[in-house]
């Protein structure tokens, strides 16, 4: 430490403080050893496959929440390459992010804008929701404001209740649209609440939304609006509800790779009737598009009863290796991984942890005699040999669904992307260890 600061000093003019911190890394460049590979090319298969499953309807891919922590923008471009016709976000400013980054596909907002946003949304090209009149005349405002024609997609709350107009409000909604001739009335959509469940319950309510819906869009259309774009399918729905596909699908979590939930896989059972675990979407099974890795920091022998990390919750039941691994629940490994017995792949095996989860580090139990050595590469999500840790074990582990897991992979952990058609190979992009 004192040869440290002393080197500091004699880098710097003038007084120096205590814990002063190092100069900044050079822009682009990475210290930490710890990384979530994001592959577009399992991008564009997902898209590939459910573009089969949709068949006529065409495809919208879901980018919200930073394209479920994938990378928005990289995720929109392989997916829209791979013939999406559209993306969806949450936010105004998702959709301005898009733009920013030279997207020019349409760009549709799953709810009305904060009523000080609707200028900056006509500015950007992005399609709105509406589920009021008073949105509609906020819409029509903004759009003579900048001198543009706006097209708008109305949503209907068929029993989701989250957002969107009732059903006896839309047709008021859609006469507000229709007085105003710089507006359009391009879509009208719904949001399903239980299209990934099973039970016979939840399948009763989608077919109740489903009806209700139909019953909108009929009354619309005897009031002579026919919007040419119709929705009501997440993943779930598109997956297993064909009457939920109309002519445009949402689809999310699947195009991370990732199945919805049991009542998809029920929809993929094989021709004995067993669901297909592994997501057989279209005749081609989903890829996951996220890994996450770290390189081994540190690796120590530790005697049998000796506790790591914070709370010294358990011995070591055999001495054994021990390494440490720069990643912790600043990154999205929640501290409940301990306790439920997550481990993580180092060379080719499963290794629990030895500790509780840190902020910035885990640590982890390599067994007896490991040959695991410091730049040894780590999987925390993905697959090692023959091993493999899924999103939807991390969820089990966790309690939740893999949506959370895959929004859960912090924004400080670098995102490198492969399968990348502007890519010459993928290795190039991928942090060595350090000689
Ligand atoms: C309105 C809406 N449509 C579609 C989706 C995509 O859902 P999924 O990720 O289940 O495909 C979402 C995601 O939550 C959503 O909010």
């Amino acid at each position: 430490m004192a040869e440290r600061r002393r080197v500091l000093r004699q880098g710097l003019r003038g007084p120096v403080e205590f814990g002063r911190p190092e100069p900044a890394a050079p822009p682009g460049r990475r210290f930490r050893p710890a990384w979530a590979e994001v592959d577009l090319g399992a991008v564009r298969h997902n898209v590939a496959a459910l573009r089969r499953v949709a068949g006529a309807a065409s495809v919208c891919a879901v980018v919200k929440a930073d394209g479920y922590g994938h990378g928005a923008v990289r995720v929109a471009k392989a997916a829209l390459a791979a013939g999406a016709t559209g993306l969806a976000v949450a936010l105004v400013e998702e959709g301005v992010e898009l733009r920013e980054a030279g997207i020019t596909g349409p760009v549709l907002l799953l709810s009305e804008p904060p009523p000080e946003a609707f200028d900056a949304v006509v500015a950007a090209g992005i399609t709105p929701t509406i589920c009021s009149v008073e949105g509609a005349r906020r819409a029509g405002v903004a759009a003579r404001t900048l001198g543009a024609s706006l097209s708008v997609h109305v949503k209907v709350d068929t029993g989701m209740h989250r957002v969107g107009a009732s059903e006896d409000e839309v047709g008021a909604i859609a006469a507000a649209i229709a007085d105003d001739p710089i507006l359009r009335l391009e879509g009208v959509w719904t949001h399903l609440a239980v299209a990934d469940g099973e039970a016979s319950e939840d399948r009763a309510f989608t077919r109740r939304q489903l009806e209700r819906f139909d019953g909108v869009l009929a009354r619309l259309a005897a009031a002579g609006h026919r919007p040419p774009v119709v929705h009501a399918a997440n993943s779930a729905g598109t997956i297993a509800w064909p009457a939920s596909r109309y002519n445009l699908v949402r689809c999310g979590i699947s195009l991370y790779g990732e199945l919805p939930g049991p009542s998809a896989a029920g929809a993929l059972a094989g021709p004995a009737g067993t669901p297909d675990p592994a997501g057989a979407v279209g005749g081609r099974r989903l890829r996951p598009v996220m890994t996450l890795h770290g390189r081994v920091s540190a690796v120590r022998e530790l005697d049998a009863g000796e506790r790591p990390s914070y709370g010294r919750l358990r011995p070591l039941p055999v001495r054994s290796v021990v390494a440490t691994v720069p990643l912790g629940y600043a990154d999205g490994l929640p501290r409940a991984l301990f306790d439920a017995g997550y481990a993580v792949l180092i060379g080719g095996r499963r290794c629990p942890l030895a500790g509780m989860v840190t902020m910035d580090q885990i640590v982890v139990d390599c067994g007896p005699g490991s040959p695991v050595a410091p730049g040894d590469e780590v999987v925390l999500l993905g697959r090692q040999g023959s091993e493999e840790v899924t999103a939807a074990e991390w969820a089990d582990l966790l309690g939740t669904i893999t949506y959370e897991v895959l929004c859960g992979i912090g924004p400080r952990v670098p995102r490198v992307y492969s399968g990348d058609e502007d890519l010459q190979t993928r290795t190039t992009v991928l942090p060595q260890p350090e000689q």
